[in-house]
């Protein structure tokens, strides 16, 4: 298998449960990250577990559990930080360490309240530390985009030196513009050098344009992408990954590289990611939205029935969206109910799908039809909720 691929930075558990509003139990956050396995992401960023016991556990939970993609814990640049992100991702088979200081003037100068040779000492100690403890160590230098060019090189620079394996440049405020952020980012690519490091991204959405931002450094050269299903994330939210991924599938021939995301899990883990932290998809979202294979138009259904293509650039299948769906109602036998669960993303064991398939019959004489909806507040109000 080719080296050259871009590998996906899942961080819906750490950046998407920032999101105002939102707030994961570790269960919960278990259930998305076999999700997340299943989909084939590289790396899933589990939690940040300096910042809560809670977190901490969580991170661990999943580090225990969670086999494939390699276990990200976050961690400040403070050596008990540190410590503690060891402490969780130490469970995984693949455990990397996230370090991230900011390197921007107005973040040093009026939030770390650092000098730039202090922040170059907090690098040093930080990743060398990290470095001691795992061989996977990613930095992140906060605020990239609107650091000055030449102390980012340095920054980088150094960390690669102290051993980190990854260096990500972040739209942190999502400020960039996909043109100026391309050749910004290859320029600093070019300053630092390539050699064994993975470069990656990672945008914010506040003026829209994460993913276009998130595609034009893949052009520029970076083989890491950090987003979040659904975009969700701090205040705009992140990039999303079933956009960016499909984007690069769609238009390989563009972008000369590819995932290893297998595409037809977009659709359920986009669902049970809205249903786990209630953060509805918009039917209009791309890839995932309700209405995102839908034809209304008369002109557009007649097209659509002649050929598909002629108003669908992807088809539903390869992501897992359903083209007509099932109703299932109390005729529906456990396989259909059985199915119906998996493709809305749940992973129950036989003992949990039992239980949940008598409630499921109750259900049915008390209403006929059974909705998606439905099925999904069963699961998570009377199945995961109860679970120990
Ligand atoms: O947006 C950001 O800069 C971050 C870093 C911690 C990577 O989330
Ligand atoms: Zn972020």
């Amino acid at each position: 298998m080719s080296d050259d691929y871009v590998r996906v930075f899942d961080t819906t558990l750490r950046d998407g449960e920032q999101s105002p509003g939102i707030n994961l139990n570790a269960q919960e956050k278990l259930q998305i990250a076999y999700q997340l396995a299943a989909l084939g992401v590289d790396v899933i960023e589990a939690g940040f577990p300096a910042a809560s016991p809670g977190d901490a556990e969580a991170v661990r939970l999943i580090a225990q559990s969670v086999k494939g993609p390699a276990i990200a814990g976050l961690s400040r640049t403070r050596q008990e930080d540190i410590k503690t992100a060891f402490e969780s991702v130490k469970h995984s088979d693949r455990p990397r360490i996230h370090v991230f200081i900011a390197t921007s003037d107005i973040h040093m100068q009026y939030k770390l309240k650092m000098t730039k040779d202090q922040v170059l000492g907090e690098i040093r100690s930080a990743v060398t530390y990290a470095r001691s403890l795992v061989p996977d160590v990613e930095f992140s230098a906060e605020d990239g985009s609107r650091s000055d060019p030449k102390f980012l090189a340095q920054a980088f620079r150094l960390a690669a030196d102290c051993g980190a394996t990854t260096l990500n440049l972040p739209d942190t405020v999502g400020y960039a513009i996909p043109e100026e952020f391309s050749g910004f980012f290859a320029n600093v690519m070019k300053e630092v050098g390539t050699n064994g490091l993975v470069w990656s991204v990672h945008c914010h959405d506040d003026l829209g344009l994460a993913v276009a931002n998130t595609l034009a450094a893949v052009k520029a050269g970076a083989r890491q992408v950090e987003c979040t299903i659904n975009g969700i994330g701090e205040r705009a939210g992140n990039a999303s990954l079933e956009e960016i991924v499909m984007a690069l599938k769609t238009r390989r021939e563009h972008f000369g590289v590819d995932t290893h995301i297998n595409t037809i899990h977009l659709y359920p883990t986009s669902r049970l990611v809205a249903r786990l932290t209630g953060f509805v998809v918009p039917p209009n979202k791309a890839i995932v939205g309700d209405n995102a294979f839908s034809h209304e138009a008369g002109i557009h259904q007649h097209g659509v029935l002649c050929d598909k293509r002629t108003y669908e650039i992807m088809r539903p299948q390869d992501v897992g969206a359903p083209e007509s769906k099932l109703v299932l109602g109390k005729h529906s036998g456990r396989h259909a109910f059985g199915e119906r669960i998996k493709s809305l993303g749940y992973h129950l064991t036989e003992e949990e799908l039992a239980k949940a398939f008598v409630l499921f019959k109750d259900l049915c004489d008390k209403k006929g039809i059974v909705s998606d909806g439905d099925i999904e507040a069963l699961i998570v109000d009377e199945i995961l909720g109860n679970a120990t």
